[in-house]
């Protein structure tokens, strides 16, 4: 099977199968980047642009490892740096870089749909690396991979996701994904930074953070997105954190083996207590290696789509 999508702009664009197709092939390049010698011929003679109009620290430096890993070369253009900052247009940036020889254009931008407008703009694949509230693809499948490594189904697992839904484009990624998969999904968190209808997605809502996570398999701490959230939505960050954030009793109302995750970058104190972030239900850490190998799997995949080869 290949993947049938030019571009990875969004879960949604996804079918079950090329899911279960990402994941299998990011299971084959875990055992690469576990390995002593992580270089691969994979990409050889192909060229990665990561493009970043917002700060990563995971997701960028990840595309950058697994292109170089896989003998790529790769380069990174931020907006403060470029000649974005002389007001050169989206468009145009994206159509310089594709006349250099891009294979793959890896975006981050604030605005919803970012990835979209350059993927119709250019002949390089696009991967969505975040636009705005919109969609985190490459995030949820990483998560998606911590999962099924942990817990070997998606089938009526229940997931819990907690925080800011509203600004989150992880949320978002994540829920279309994991209903796809087969999860009950539950998220929680203020009434104000849950989107309204947003049980129209096939999730469960709880206003209650102990209620939300009983018996939970897993459960998903989302950041407070102050940088795109307006000012009233809830009293104050400690107000938030008393009534919100999981701690150690709240995590025990979960079952005994429940996974903890977060995408990152962690508020310690705020969606989450220190001593849950480094406790044993934690596979935080786990999420950002296999951040790398499921990054590694789509530049494997996009760049593969005329041939047959496979990873094995
Ligand atoms: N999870 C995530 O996107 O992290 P970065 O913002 O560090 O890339």
């Amino acid at each position: 099977m290949k993947l049938q999508h030019k571009h990875i702009l969004g879960i949604g664009d996804l079918s079950k199968e090329e899911i279960c197709l990402i994941l299998d092939t990011a299971n084959n390049m875990k055992i690469v980047l576990e390995s002593k010698n992580k270089r691969t011929p994979y990409l050889q003679g192909k060229s990665i642009i990561t493009l970043f109009y917002e700060n990563s620290t995971r997701t960028r430096l990840s595309f950058e490892l697994a292109a170089k890993y896989m003998g790529a070369s790769s380069a990174n253009i931020s907006a403060s740096g470029s000649s974005v900052a002389k007001g050169e247009s989206l468009i145009d940036t994206a159509k310089t870089i594709n006349m250099m020889g891009a294979d793959v254009i890896i975006i981050r931008h604030p605005m919803a749909g970012a990835s979209h407008l350059i993927a119709k703009n250019v002949g390089a694949s696009v991967i969505n690396a975040g636009d705005g509230m919109n969609e985190h693809p490459t995030q949820a499948l990483l998560d998606f991979m911590t999962i099924r490594e942990e817990k070997g189904t998606f089938d009526d697992l229940r997931i819990t996701l907690t925080g800011d839904i509203m600004h989150s484009r992880v949320a978002k990624s994540n829920i279309l994904g994991l209903v796809k998969l087969g999860a009950r999904v539950t998220v929680a968190g203020p009434l104000t930074l849950i989107p309204k209808d947003i049980e129209k997605m096939g999730v469960r809502v709880s206003y209650s953070i102990r209620d939300s996570v009983r018996d939970a398999d897993v459960v998903m701490g989302l950041r407070i997105q102050t940088e795109r959230q307006k000012n009233g939505l809830y009293p104050s960050i400690r107000e938030y954190a008393k009534f919100f954030s999981v701690d150690d009793k709240v995590l025990k109302l979960a079952k005994p083996d429940v996974l903890l995750l977060h995408p990152g970058p962690v508020n310690r104190g705020v969606e989450l207590s220190s001593s849950v972030i480094d406790g044993p239900s934690s596979f935080i850490t786990k999420q950002v290696t296999n951040g790398v190998a499921v990054r590694m799997a789509l530049l494997f995949l996009l760049t593969r789509r005329e041939t047959n080869e496979t990873a094995d």
